[in-house]
């Protein structure tokens, strides 16, 4: 992964945040991440009324990317907060969603609070994750 393809990621996952319907939480976040073909999808969480029909930013991203026809994530950015950047770890929901289209060793990457960028594995956020065989 190049400094330059990492850098578009993080810029598209903090654009997309600026979109996010959050009047409920107040807690803004923006993913980005990157497919098998080094396609860019990106998605912001969408809030509801009825509470529980809110989806996650992660989630809204790899349904973009399914819905072009990719299948694989190389890497993804998270970014959240509420008025300012604090370090937003996806929630387990996502962890599992992310599971399923990824390896064990696909990094996730976590902007903080000054912007920087902490990066972990799948098999670091989600150890022994559930998945049926193919
Ligand atoms: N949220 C995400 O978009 N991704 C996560 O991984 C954690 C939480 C959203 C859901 C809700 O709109 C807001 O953040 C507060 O929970």
């Amino acid at each position: 992964m190049t400094d330059e393809l990492n850098d578009k990621l993080t810029v598209a996952a903090l654009a997309a945040r600026e979109n996010a319907y959050c009047p409920f939480s107040h807690f803004s976040v923006g993913a980005a991440l990157l497919d098998e073909n080094f396609e860019m999808h990106v998605g912001c969480n969408v809030e509801n009324s009825a509470y529980p029909e809110g989806t996650c930013a992660e989630a809204n991203a790899i349904a973009s990317m399914v819905a072009s026809g990719a299948r694989r994530i190389r890497r993804i950015v998270v970014a959240g907060g509420h008025d300012e950047i604090e370090t937003c770890t996806p929630c387990g929901g996502c962890r599992q969603k992310i599971a399923e289209f990824a390896d064990d060793e696909t990094v996730i990457v976590l902007i903080d609070g000054d912007g920087d960028a902490t990066e972990y594995t799948v098999a670091d956020l989600l150890p022994r994750s559930f998945r049926l065989e193919q």
